[in-house]
């Protein structure tokens, strides 16, 4: 209801041609909501203002695709989409770009012939600096064999696979440390009993990488738990304040890999492809690793950032409120001369606006003509359908929920 009514909002408000790009997140969590509002703040960064409609399928890959359907169908100019597994969603991407709607996958891919471009991090890169620092670890153990265990994150989803690529590789030809490679999935609860195991065989690993930080949270519970601390390092990739770069920050974990997030690049590349300016179709973004000699400068501007978009986003959600507000107050003064008079047959959405506090008169129906015509069931009044609609805009937004 809310996407197709700012749909209609952003469509009828001015002349100039405001892009729809339709955003399907596969997850939730800190990294994709710094990524949203990334997005969401450069809505109108660019010499072309689009509108940003952002669906999270909480890694359902069936539900993405319905999502992702219906997004096509209510009329979007490009889709920016994390598929949630690779094969599955990649089909769907196909029927999307056979639509004619440009798609741009990231963070996630799917066979190139897919999608339109891609945007992200390189997951390699991430699994294979981790991978280097491990061993850098590990070389300092000298009395016993270190033994080094990876848990990965769901192998269907394409970091997942290309993480456990890029460690894998750094620890290619390394005979001189025990390498073993369990498959978790994105959750913490995984690694917290697959460690958990593993501690309780007596045969301690010395390093633990998980491909995030929050499964990283899982092994350090198991950690915790067993007092094994001392013993056991562990380490992770995301870099997101107040999860991974606190854990290095607090020595929960020796390292962890600044996963880029891109929001505003995404919607730079959106806004090349939908007018038809030049692009790459292929775009890697740059990660650090992080350890606890650049852990504090990293975070201190990651967090500065992360308000700055926030802020942003707020200000402009003030603004579309602001708008709606007074959209309506001009609508209820047009049609309402006198403050109190018509109250009991006029649309309670439009005396909402009028008095957001809510303490006009509640309409009675049964005064009403018929409900037939009129969305909100009080009497059909020329006032117009669209001032109601703007009415109850007004009142999703402030959260009222009206009859
Ligand atoms: C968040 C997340 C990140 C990870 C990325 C991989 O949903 O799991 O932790 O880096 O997705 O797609």
């Amino acid at each position: 209801m809310l996407f197709a009514l700012l749909l209609l909002l952003t469509s009828c408000s001015n002349s100039k041609k405001i892009y729809k790009i339709g955003v399907s997140q596969c997850s939730a969590g800190p990294w994709r909501d710094k990524i949203n509002n990334e997005m969401l703040a450069a809505q109108h960064l660019y010499d072309h203002d689009v509108k940003v409609s952002i669906v999270c399928a909480y890694d359902d890959t069936k539900r993405q695709i319905q999502q992702i359907d219906s997004m096509a169908d209510a009329g979007i100019d490009l889709l920016v989409v994390a598929p949630n597994e690779a094969e599955p969603t990649g089909e769907a991407l196909a029927r999307i770009k056979a639509r004619g709607i440009p798609v741009i996958c990231f963070d996630r891919t799917v066979d190139e012939n897919s999608y339109t471009a891609f945007i992200g991090g390189s997951n390699v890169e991430a699994g294979r600096a981790i991978g280097v620092n491990v061993l850098d670890v590990a070389h300092g153990i000298k009395d016993h064999k270190p033994f080094i265990m990876e848990i990965t994150a769901l192998m269907s989803s394409s970091p997942a696979q290309e993480r456990h690529k890029g460690f894998a590789q750094a620890m290619q030809g390394h005979d001189e440390v025990e390498y073993v490679c369990r498959e978790g999935d994105w959750s913490s609860d995984t690694p917290y009993r697959i460690a958990l195991e593993q501690i309780h065989t007596g045969h301690l690993p010395d390093i633990v990488f998980c491909h995030n930080d929050g499964m990283a949270t899982g092994v350090y519970r198991a950690v915790a738990e067993t007092k094994t601390e001392d013993r056991i390092k562990i380490f992770g990739i995301d870099g997101m304040p107040g999860e991974g770069l606190e854990y290095v920050q607090l020595g929960h974990q020796l390292a962890s890999y600044v996963y880029p997030t891109g929001g505003a690049e995404i919607i730079k590349l959106a806004i090349n492809i939908l007018t038809g300016k030049p692009y790459k179709r292929q775009n890697t973004l740059d990660g650090i690793l992080v350890v606890k000699e650049n852990v504090w400068p990293i975070a201190t501007t990651t967090k500065k950032l992360l308000q700055q978009n926030k802020d942003l986003v707020t200000r402009q959600a003030g603004g579309l409120f602001r708008t709606l507000q007074r959209a309506a107050q001009d609508a209820h003064r047009q049609y309402h001369p006198h403050r109190h008079a018509h109250h009991s047959h006029r649309c309670p959405a439009i005396c909402l606006l009028a008095d957001p506090s809510g303490h006009s008169p509640t309409p009675s129906p049964q005064r009403g003509r018929d409900t037939a015509i009129h969305p909100c069931g009080t009497a059909p009044q020329a006032l117009a359908v669209r001032d109601c609609r703007a009415g109850h805009a007004y009142a999703t937004l402030a959260g009222r929920h009206l009859r």
